[in-house]
């Protein structure tokens, strides 16, 4: 498990340039799946079958990251950046981008306010000494990501990119303990979600899901002077309630809720104040989906060293399989 949060979090995989991460997906799990295909957008959807007359759950995790995209080159070689994703801005100086031909650069700032600091007043600097130079290495409109490795500290790991590779690593984890599946499973590996939830769009419009369930990070309250939340690193997987872009649809979150405590599976109640999932989109589709989310509590999301528990890992894992073995008659 720990091998398959390194090996995804360590690949490259910005909003729109996620080929690394769903080849890498894609060879971990063929040899467990019915079926395995990719459409327009790069989703990457695996199919279990199960039985003829079970429902058809549509899981999802996002492979794509937050990291920066070039806009301009000086004459002195220093690169100017925008952000994809909402990357937060107070996390980047000091930190290291790589580019996809492994190009690395670090991130300072100019003489600048520091309760102030804007987009605008940072720069990539990959050591070139001229635009020339700059321009031989990293070409305008080039995506970089978050340069870090994976660390691990027992219980608890740290990486770049846990938002959401460890969810990716969830369901491919899921997806090799699952044998016979009461209910059909498309397992949706989406593009751009960190940009709009976009990929998931699209993937529920062609799959027409019975239920929607994301797998994603959440945030924690667990930190010195947190903002209030009942989520902790290490206390199981979080059952989302709500958060700005959807609130769970009652009977999901109840069935959700009720697979935990039957299988003992340990797990806390997601109230988050902001930010969205993948379910968020594939609820809204067509004529709407019952939709939830499982949510892995992560620690310093959106920043290049994302915290999580392995525990809460594998309470999600227990999750996902406890449902894909579900009869889900209540949905009918
Ligand atoms: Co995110
Ligand atoms: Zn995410």
């Amino acid at each position: 498990m720990k091998e398959t949060i390194r090996q995804l979090t360590e690949a490259f995989g910005p909003s729109g340039y996620e080929t690394e991460v769903t080849s890498l997906i894609k060879t971990m799990i063929t040899d467990f799946v019915d079926e395995i295909k990719t459409d327009v957008l790069g989703n990457l959807i695996a199919i279990k079958k199960g039985a003829s007359n079970g429902h058809k759950i549509m899981f999802a995790a996002h492979t794509d990251e937050i990291g920066v995209v070039v806009t301009h080159i000086d004459k002195e070689g220093f690169l100017r950046f925008a952000t994809v994703g909402g990357v937060g801005i107070s996390t980047l100086v000091g930190n290291r981008v790589r580019f996809p031909n492994g190009i690395i650069g670090v991130i300072y700032h100019e003489k600048a306010d520091w309760k102030d600091l804007k987009i605008d007043k940072l720069y990539i600097d990959i050591g070139a000494e001229s635009k020339e130079e700059a321009m031989e290495q990293v070409k305008i409109g080039e995506f970089g990501i978050f340069h870090r490795e994976f660390c691990d500290l027992g219980n608890r790991l740290i990486a770049k990119s846990m938002d959401d590779r460890v969810g990716c690593a969830v369901l491919v984890e899921a997806i090799k303990k699952i044998k016979e599946p009461r209910n059909a499973l498309y397992f949706v590996f989406t593009t751009q979600e960190e940009v709009g939830l976009r990929g998931a769009r699209t993937a529920a419009y062609d799959l027409e899901p019975d239920l929607g369930i994301a797998v994603d990070v959440t945030i924690t309250g667990d930190m010195p002077e947190a903002r209030r939340m009942e989520v902790s690193l290490g206390k199981g997987a979080a059952i989302k309630v709500k958060d700005s872009s959807l609130i769970v649809h009652p009977k999901v979150k109840q069935i959700l809720m009720d697979l935990a405590e039957k299988n003992k599976i340990p797990y806390q109640m997601e109230v988050l104040e902001f930010g969205g999932t993948d379910a968020g989109a594939i609820h809204l589709t067509r004529s709407g989906v019952p939709s939830g989310a499982i949510s892995i509590p992560t620690r310093y999301v959106h920043s290049p060293s994302e915290m999580i528990d392995i525990r809460d890992v594998e309470a999600s894992v227990d999750l996902v399989v406890a449902l894909a073995n579900k009869e889900l008659n209540e949905l009918n």
